[in-house]
């Protein structure tokens, strides 16, 4: 039977404004299991960014419960999720967060220290070759494409060899070409890898590459068939 690496019962995720309650993400029942490759889609402010947050440990939840690998992080410390965060789960984001001022390589390197895991350099080489960049690894942020950029970040969350990718519209800055190479990288990190991914995007071409599609709208999950994309 395949692992369960999140398992989300009636999620749900408030933030709290000096005025108002906004209710980002409600009662959100979901499994990802080994293997998955999940698009999350749905309109502006419908919840994808928190949906996405809160399964990856980078923001507490309000109500219900999560469990990450079996266990329960509900109510989990600060601490408990970072190192959660460290060891299994590795973002992507839309505007690729690589510092300027170290090079392609020394990017791949930090998640290694952040986790204490040795700083292997070849270990991060091969990362950047797995995304096609073996030939940038000395170069700045400044000097690579965006394309290029996003699969600096790619390489960087997969160094920590992660249960988890998960990809807050990775593509969003990015060209249709060099969208579809990221869904492509993706795609073959999914097959080839059996990486567990789940990916938020707007792009509904990119979103259909994926296993499996889920629509999300005022923070809950809707079926396909009431959904309005
Ligand atoms: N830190 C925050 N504090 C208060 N409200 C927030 C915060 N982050 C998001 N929200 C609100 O929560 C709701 C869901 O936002 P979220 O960013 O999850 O949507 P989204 O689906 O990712 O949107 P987009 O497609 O524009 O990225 C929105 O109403 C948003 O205004
Ligand atoms: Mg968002």
């Amino acid at each position: 039977m395949k692992e369960c690496i999140i398992k989300a019962e009636k999620l749900t995720k408030t933030y709290k404004l000096p005025a108002e309650k906004i209710l980002a993400v409600r009662e959100i029942d979901l499994d990802i299991y080994d293997g998955d490759f999940i698009a999350i889609m749905g309109p502006s402010g419908s919840g994808k960014t928190t949906l996405l947050d809160s399964i990856g440990c980078l923001t507490t939840i309000s109500e219900g419960k999560l469990f990450i690998l079996g266990k329960d992080v509900s109510r989990a410390k600060e601490s408990t999720l970072v190192t959660i965060r460290r060891r299994f789960i590795s973002f992507v984001f839309q505007d690729f967060l690589l510092i300027p001022s170290l090079t392609a390589l020394e990017n791949v390197l930090l998640p290694l220290h952040f986790a204490r895991l040795p700083q292997e350099q070849r270990k991060a080489v091969e990362v950047l070759k797995r995304v096609g960049l073996g030939h940038r690894v000395n170069h700045l942020p400044s000097q690579l494409s965006g394309g290029e950029k996003q699969r600096v970040s790619i390489a960087r969350a997969l160094v920590i060899s992660p249960k988890l990718l998960l990809a807050d519209e990775p593509t969003g800055n990015l060209d249709t070409k060099n969208s579809q190479e990221i869904f492509d990288i993706f795609k073959q990190l999914n097959e080839q890898d059996g990486l567990t991914i789940v990916v938020a995007t707007h792009n509904s071409k990119l979103g259909s590459l994926a296993k499996r599609m889920i629509i999300i709208q005022d923070g809950r999950i809707i079926p396909r068939e009431k959904s309005i994309l």
